[in-house]
């Protein structure tokens, strides 16, 4: 019977990719502030503004390349079919790295999305959002990110697929937001739950079930990846 694997990604498995992580010195927070461009006050408020902080994020995301660590990730679904991949992130490299059944959490940074209905996208493939452009709908479009304080509308079929989990590997998250940090407390009893981080990160609800591998992600993933593919293939 061939395992579920569940692999939770954040921020840190781009990092090595040139893309920022949020929390790190120099971190994305470090040098904006979200209740400027990431809340849904930010929007109304200054909605340009926001506009512009994600047209950067883009060119930036165009600009990277998927790293080992996201092509690692690809392989394991070669090998385990049933592999999903459930990231916070933005950025389309765990696409780009050939990873199929990627589920976005916070969005993603190539959509924009009408405000009438938070399904309802459009792919910018590689141009930038012009503010005021209408979707067909009529509504402003907005990029297709979940801003603080809004809904995680992937968050439900995110926590029905980790409880299947035979293995889950959580991969650079500071495990600092919620719900999305949740979702280890999903996954089955019987899983094995692997973190790879350079850093500890909170584990207080999951120190006794996580196996902690403090290494950066091209070099922890990989490993792990060959390790898997040995043991259960
Ligand atoms: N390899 C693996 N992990 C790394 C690496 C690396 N090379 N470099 C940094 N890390 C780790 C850090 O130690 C940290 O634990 O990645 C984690 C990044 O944590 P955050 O910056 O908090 O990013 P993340 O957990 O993805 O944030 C979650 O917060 O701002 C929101 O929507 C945003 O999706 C994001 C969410």
């Amino acid at each position: 019977m061939t395992k579920k694997i569940v692999v939770f990604t954040g921020a840190g498995v781009s990092a090595e990719s040139g893309l920022g992580t949020f929390r790190d010195t120099e971190g994305i927070w470090a040098r904006f502030r979200i209740e400027d461009v990431c809340t849904p006050e930010a929007w109304q408020k200054d909605p340009e503004k926001c506009v512009e902080f994600y047209n950067m994020r883009r060119r930036e995301t165009l600009a990277a390349e998927p790293n080992l660590a996201h092509t690692a990730i690809a392989r394991l679904q070669e090998v385990f079919p049933d592999t999903q991949v459930i990231t916070q992130n933005i950025d389309n490299l765990h696409e780009r790295a050939g990873s199929r059944n990627v589920l976005h959490l916070h969005g993603e940074i190539t959509k924009l999305r009408s405000q009438k209905n938070v399904h309802d996208l459009i792919d910018l493939d590689g141009r930038e959002q012009h503010y005021g452009d209408l979707h067909p709908d009529g509504s402003i479009l907005r990029p297709h990110i979940v801003f603080f304080g809004e809904d995680v509308p992937n968050f439900p079929l995110a926590c029905e697929i980790a409880s299947q989990a035979d293995i889950m590997i959580v991969v650079g998250t500071s495990l600092n937001v919620y719900p999305a940090a949740s979702l280890l407390m999903y996954a089955p009893a019987h899983a094995e739950i692997y973190l790879i981080d350079p850093k500890e990160p909170n584990l207080t609800y999951y120190a006794d079930r996580i196996g902690h591998i403090p290494a950066p992600a091209t070099e922890g993933v990989p490993a792990l990846v060959e390790a898997l593919i040995e043991q259960y293939s």
